[in-house]
């Protein structure tokens, strides 16, 4: 049925929370209503990336882009956008006073590269047709009738492709190692734990795409000999769960998946293990230890997984990004692919832009783009007028990296040059208002929550680098502190099993390294100059700029504000929590932090 209009409507997690599913509904009921159904397709498609402006409903072809919508906006779009062609005005995305309403005037799409996210926010992710309308399954196909594996490994290499959980092996080289290896039983596993806070990329591509995944898997059985697979997620992914069910579902039903599959004698299929959300069972040999029923701790390596891995056999284990760049390396090549990006970080990156920043939300860029041109161009800058301080990329693995760095290219080599790392993705941004103490002491109290215990430099080290930064924070600390975190941290790194204690003390040492001026202040002088550490700060009422509102006095949890309408508020020190509610809530800057 030839339909004049497709109206998208963002299905992702973050517009979901905010009523996507309603305003989906509503749209429906309006077609039916106003006598359209026939004219148009309504579509519930995976993120569209930039979240901060959702839900966002997309109208093709006129590609009118609508932010911000609400359920009760479906009556308007469908009478004025489908009934009588003209796009609603109010709705449009507005970008510096002005209706750019197409994506590719949109300054948060312009320096984009959509290769991993290529279908999320196009299609409908519980559609197989959609997705083979856009290519899908044809890597797969090109896999199983026209590449041996040898030469599925050759494109792999020449793609240049380096896993995007983490460490950024190179996927090809992975691969080969299973490859090789004889075995009656192997196995490809993905790893969808995603633990690192701040980060939602994997989650995304699977409730926006979970066919690209599937696909990539089984390419992947195909090259190492393998008929068996395992998606690990967390349980915490509802949606993103229903959405692979759904599509193993479709691809069995297709042939695509399970025995002999396209009349082929290959045979894979896949099951879904539930992970219970411990960071430490991101970890390869935690979470396969976890994927056999056992508790998920990690154990020394050599042996890699591609050798001995889920109960011992050959396993191939890759990130939900990684597999998702796959079909399309096969598909189109690998020298397609080697195309984006720089000479040792091949293609994309997926980050999830968050913090302190406008444009927040899901974005893919070609690895070399520089942090100046995510900070700035694509996420807008800092809000409020407050200057930019630092970005935490890699997550509690990584490091904080400051306006010194904005020109640094995002590749996997350059971040590490540089005191940090690429890590999954999570890109959270920095302003005036952050302490880098209470920064460093997140990350921290984090990997003493997430540790397995399994290792003395990492059960001890993590707490005892907690419990300095937290005196530090008191106004406790001595500058003998500064040395103590630093060697104890070298140590974790030298003698932690695996990678959380290894990583953990990367962003106490970023901090020191760049804003060690500020943990100084901490130490010698008790202050700590954004108003973060409770101890050291102080609140009060500047009586000139005071006009006895009252808000303040209405926020505070406590009712320890007292003051007459119209006449300068007063603080009582000795009941004040230093939530810092007054401080927000006063239109007046009336309320002072020292
Ligand atoms: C503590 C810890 C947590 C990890 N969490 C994840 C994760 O959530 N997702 C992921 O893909 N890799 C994670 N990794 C990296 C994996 O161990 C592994 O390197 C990755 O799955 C390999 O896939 P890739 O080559 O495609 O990157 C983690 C590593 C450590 C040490
Ligand atoms: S480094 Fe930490 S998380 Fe890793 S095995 Fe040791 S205790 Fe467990
Ligand atoms: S900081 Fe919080 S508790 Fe203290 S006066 Fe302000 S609102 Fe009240
Ligand atoms: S979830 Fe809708 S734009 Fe990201």
């Amino acid at each position: 049925m030839a339909v004049k209009n497709y109206v998208l409507v963002c299905g992702g997690s973050a517009c979901e929370s905010a009523k996507g599913n309603d305003i989906y509904k509503s749209l429906l009921h309006q077609a039916e209503v106003q006598g359209v159904s026939n004219d148009l397709q309504i579509v519930k498609t995976g993120c569209f990336g930039f979240c901060e402006k959702g839900p966002i409903v997309k109208v093709l072809p006129d590609e009118a882009f609508y932010v911000e919508v609400k359920p009760d906006d479906a009556e308007e779009i469908i009478s004025e956008n489908i009934v009588k062609g003209r796009m609603v005005d109010r709705l449009l995305y507005k970008e510096e006073g002005k209706k750019d309403f197409k994506p590719e005037n949109i300054k948060f799409y312009q320096k984009q590269e959509r290769i991993v996210l290529r279908n999320c926010g196009l299609i409908d992710p519980e559609s197989i047709d959609e997705y083979i309308a856009r290519d899908g399954y044809m890597g797969l196909e090109k896999a199983l009738f026209e590449l041996t594996p040898e030469q599925i490994l050759d494109e792999l290499n020449k793609s240049g492709l380096r896993g995007r959980g983490g460490a950024g092996f190179p996927t090809g080289l992975k691969w080969s190692f299973t490859q090789r290896i004889e075995s009656d039983q192997k196995y490809v596993v993905c790893n969808a734990d995603e633990g690192d806070p701040g980060a939602y990329m994997d989650r995304a591509t699977l409730e926006g795409d979970p066919h690209s995944v599937i696909e990539a898997m089984t390419i992947a059985g195909k090259c190492v000999g393998a008929d068996k697979g395992a998606i690990y997620i967390r349980a915490e992914y509802p949606l993103a769960i229903k959405r692979l069910e759904i599509a193993m579902d479709q691809a069995r039903e297709r042939g695509l998946l399970g025995d002999n599959i396209l009349g082929t004698d290959f045979s894979f299929d896949l099951e879904i293990r539930l992970g219970a959300g411990a960071f430490v069972c991101g970890e390869e040999t935690a979470l396969l230890a976890s994927i056999e029923g056992k508790r998920g701790m990690p154990i020394p390596k050599p042996p890699f997984p591609a050798a001995k891995g889920l109960f011992g056999k050959p396993t191939v284990i890759n990130n939900v990004e990684t597999y998702a760049n796959i079909p399309v390396i096969i598909s189109k090549g690998g020298d397609w692919f080697a195309q984006f990006g720089t000479e040792k970080s091949k293609g994309t990156k997926v980050f999830a832009l968050t913090g302190k920043i406008k444009n927040s939300g899901l974005i893919e860029v070609p690895m070399g783009i520089t942090l100046r041109e995510i900070v700035f161009d694509i996420g807008g800058g800092i809000p409020g007028g407050k200057k930019f301080k630092a970005v935490q990329t890699g997550g509690p693995s990584g490091g904080v990296l400051t306006e010194d760095f904005l020109d640094t290219p995002i590749d996997f080599d350059s971040l590490i040059s540089v005191g940090s790392m690429m890590g999954s993705g999570g890109m959270i941004v920095m302003d005036e208002d952050d302490c880098m103490v209470d920064v460093a002491k997140f990350y921290l109290d984090f990997c003493v929550e997430e540790s397995c215990g399994k290792c003395a430099p990492c059960r001890i080290g993590t707490k005892k680098l907690y419990e300095i930064l937290d005196k530090i924070s008191k106004g406790k600390g001595d500058i003998e502190d500064l040395q103590k975190m630093k060697d104890m941290g070298q140590a974790m790194k030298k003698a932690s099993l695996c990678g959380l204690g290894q990583t953990a003390p990367n962003p106490v040492l970023s901090v020191l390294n760049a804003f060690e001026d500020e943990v100084l202040e901490h130490i010698h002088n008790g202050k700590c100059r954004a108003g973060k550490c409770k101890d050291l700060v102080q609140y009060s009422i500047d009586e000139s700029k005071c006009i006895g509102c009252t808000v303040c006095a209405r926020k505070c949890p406590v009712n320890c504000i007292t003051g007459d309408r119209k006449v300068a508020h007063v603080i009582d020190q000795s009941r004040c929590v230093k939530c810092g509610a007054c401080y927000d809530s006063c239109k007046f800057g009336a309320v002072l932090v020292s």
